[in-house]
């Protein structure tokens, strides 16, 4: 089944918050940010700013009737700076005009003075400051000290990776109204509607039944409209609370990239140890997280990076250790993969260290220590219905991995000037919110008296394709037709206390409740079809549009089975609550079940780099994935190669970069460069590991949004050994993105 977006996106038809038609009186909202990263203000005058024709209101902290304060996991982050700021870009207040222009020029008049106080930019130099915005966790198995004693071969190293902008094609963004005694609605572009009605009800000081948020669908989160589309909203719930008037607030994308945080750069350490037979015996990893200058969602970041530490690897001794560390950046946030890939790339770092000291080939050290049935994550978890080892044996027999590493060596013989680099990468995912309490969700399902079904979820769509999965479990269950179908807006109202859209799970905790809400309407149905029918309720079913008896089309369709149950009084509305079952998490001890289950997959990356430019083109990636059995490969093929290319982004050219008083230098994309089409892989195959899916899936078909991003980190060690057969001096580093100029640096390195 097509993506049922794709006809109206194509013709431009599709509806974001920005095309909602506004009222006649509707005003429009600009925030004044702070201009230093860290600083006291000693004075704001806002008189010019007020005085402007047009200005309607500037409001403050000081207007805020509920608590300032807008922290998800730990109340540390103000809605509007009080006394201090500390970080550049941080919301100081929100200028109300009755142009967006107006405001903007407001905005120039506004006079502030600051007292600067030291800047931390980096995570190292917080963590020496001990800045930090929790207390560090550490994973531990087995006894890793002892066990590196015994081992033949002991490597220690350091790793960078940097942060990535989100770049959703739609930016920030809200439209708030004022309903009726003193209640508000929003439309938001937001991954957790939630999340924004909670928040808009403690800044405001009312209850949440007054708040009432509405998404359509979002152009891309990724992340970063998990936790930092709230500010926005409930400031423009603040002002119409004041002004009792719509205000429309949607950031330009220079607003949005100065003030919104990113995936968290990670300055990590690893010492790995392994025997000669190449079984790696005892890891160790230090992981130092730039959280910005508040928690956000930082710290469950730095939880999934330690449940990540050993990507697809068994490792016995194990010790990983996570340091959010506080900094004077914009507080970083949720990012496709949330800190999985951060310490993935670890990992596969220590790997090539070591390939590289023991002079043997990367992936005869990965597929070595590959996972097995029941072994032990370093959670305590024990890997069940595990696929590492056939995602990697599909991928290289499909794919005839010798013979490409062969046709690489070959080509490396005969050219100067170009040399090719080819890696494999092993991906395993654990599907989940590691917050256990999260992982649940709820489904609203009418059938209509004329048979058509309209289904809310707590489900946002953002392109990842929700929405057309969601209809397909609806239509699957009740055996009608796709256009009998609507899957509605999200709601607050009709799906309430919801967990955002995001870790991958939004189709499996989703669908779940939709097929148990379907299911209930059928069975209701099921009774009136074998009442008007006079055969026995098992001997009912529905297949397209249509009751069967016995396996056998009856004269009487589904509509005229709907219409009985109206004059029957059977309810044709159902609710549906669905929670994962078997998860479980200790804190205190660091173990558990956290997953549902795991994702895996295998990549073959090949690179082309042009030795006298440094430049260099992918090849071709190919990849063996665990789909489970998808309900829709179109769908689930899309989110494969859109993660692969947005982390072929993060791991080669996106280069966010700060300068030391922490002012944001990559603001624009004249500075800041994303994949486009002469950076995606030339060729891309996906192929589907064949596996019977988890039950925990919907429909047992697998997660898939967040799992194929990590496949990119292949593209970092194909470029090294790329390099490495150019310059055979060059020093292995860590220290991604491997942009161009970096690769240039290491060719030529002495
Ligand atoms: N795909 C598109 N097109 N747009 C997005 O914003 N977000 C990603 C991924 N794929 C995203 C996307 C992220 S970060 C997550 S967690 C999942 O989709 C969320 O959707 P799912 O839970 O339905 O997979
Ligand atoms: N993944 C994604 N988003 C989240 C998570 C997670 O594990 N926990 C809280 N938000
Ligand atoms: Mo995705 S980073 O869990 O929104």
């Amino acid at each position: 089944m097509k993506n049922i977006d794709s006809y109206t996106h194509v013709r431009g038809e599709s509806l974001y918050v920005d095309d909602i038609i506004t009222r006649h009186d509707t005003l429009y909202g600009v925030v004044f940010d702070a201009s230093k990263a860290h600083a006291v203000i000693t004075s704001i005058d806002y008189s010019k700013a007020e005085a402007l024709n047009g200005v309607v209101k500037i409001f403050t902290h000081q207007d805020i009737p509920g608590e300032n304060q807008i922290g998800g996991i730990i109340a540390d982050e103000p809605l509007f700076a009080e006394k201090e700021v500390h970080f550049w870009g941080q919301p100081i207040a929100l200028i109300v005009a009755e142009t967006e222009l107006i405001a903007r020029k407001a905005r120039k008049l506004i006079e502030i003075a600051y007292e600067e106080l030291p800047v931390i930019v980096t995570a190292r130099e917080a963590k020496e400051k001990a800045s930090l915005i929790s207390p560090p966790r550490t994973f531990k198995m087995g006894d890793a000290d002892r066990a590196f004693a015994a081992c033949d071969f002991v490597y220690e190293g350091e790793t960078f990776s940097n942060g990535q902008e989100h770049l959703y094609l739609e930016s920030q963004g809200c439209y708030a109204f004022p309903l009726e005694n003193g209640a508000i609605k929003i439309f938001s572009s937001t991954q957790g509607p939630t999340a924004v009605q909670r928040t808009t009800a403690k800044v405001l000081g009312v209850p949440m039944h007054k708040i009432e948020v509405e998404v359509i669908r979002l152009g891309g989160g990724f992340g970063g409209k998990e936790d930092q589309a709230t500010p926005w909203s409930v400031m423009a719930g603040l002002a119409v609370h004041h002004l009792k008037k719509p205000v429309k607030f949607i950031l330009n994308r220079h607003d949005d990239l100065r003030m919104t945080g990113k995936r968290h750069p990670y300055e990590s350490s690893y010492k790995i140890g392994l025997n000669k037979d190449l079984k790696i015996v005892a890891y160790e990893a230090e992981f130092l997280q730039n959280a910005g200058a508040a928690a956000d969602l930082s710290t469950a970041v730095a939880e999934r990076t330690l449940f990540h530490a050993t990507n697809s690897y068994f490792v016995p001794n194990v010790m990983a250790t996570v340091y959010s560390c506080k900094t004077n950046l914009p507080p970083n946030t949720a990012f496709r993969g949330f800190g999985g890939p951060q310490g993935m790339f670890v990992i596969e770092s220590a790997i090539a260290h070591a390939a590289r000291e023991m002079q043997v080939r990367r992936d005869e050290i990965q597929q070595a220590n590959l996972l097995n049935e029941n072994d032990e994550f370093p959670y305590g978890q024990i890997a069940r219905q595990v696929i590492a080892r056939p995602s990697w044996t599909t991928a290289k027999e499909k794919f005839n991995f010798e013979k490409l590493r062969e046709g690489v060596v070959d080509f490396n013989h005969k050219n100067d000037h170009f040399k090719k680099g080819i890696s494999m990468m092993p991906i395993c995912f654990g599907i989940s919110f590691t917050n256990t309490p999260m992982n649940h969700a709820r489904a609203l399902v009418h059938i209509y008296q004329d048979g058509s079904v309209g289904v809310s979820t707590a489900a946002v769509e953002m392109g990842q394709g929700v929405n057309t999965k969601m209809l397909q479990v609806a239509q699957e269950v009740l055996g009608i037709s796709a256009n009998k179908v609507k899957l509605e807006t999200t709601n607050t109202t009709r799906v309430a206390n919801t967990s955002p859209s995001a870790a991958s799970s939004t189709a499996d905790l989703n669908g779940k409740a939709v097929e148990m809400a379907c299911k209930s309407l059928k069975s209701r149905l099921s009774a009136v079809a074998a009442s008007l029918l006079k055969v026995d309720i098992t001997a009912i079913s529905f297949h397209g549009d249509s009751v069967y008896v016995n396996g056998e089309k009856s004269g009487t369709s589904w509509e005229k089975v709907v219409s009985q149950a109206m004059l029957e009084r059977v309810a044709l509305s159902e609710n549906a609550h669905y929670a994962t079952p078997e998860i479980h998490f200790d804190k205190s001890k660091e173990k558990g079940h956290p997953f549902a289950y795991h994702v895996y997959g295998t990549a073959i990356t090949t690179v082309t780099i042009d030795c006298i430019r440094g430049t260099y083109e992918v090849e071709e990636v190919k990849m063996a994935h665990d789909f489970g059995a998808s309900i829709n490969m179109a769908v689930d093929v899309g989110q494969v190669e859109g993660g692969l290319a947005q982390g072929i982004g993060w791991m080669t050219m996106e280069e966010i970069s700060y300068n030391k008083e922490g002012r944001l230098l990559s603001n624009a994309l004249s500075t800041y460069k994303v994949p486009d089409i002469f950076s995606a892989p030339k060729k891309i195959e996906t192929v589907a590991v064949a596996t019977d899916g988890h039950e925990h899936a919907i429909k047992k078909s697998k997660a898939v949004g967040e799992p194929p991003l990590m496949y990119a980190i292949g593209t970092y060690f194909a470029i090294q050994e790329a390099v490495k057969s150019f310059n055979p001096n060059y020093h292995l580093k860590y220290d991604a993105p491997f942009t161009p100029e970096k690769v240039l640096m290491a060719l030529y390195e002495k």
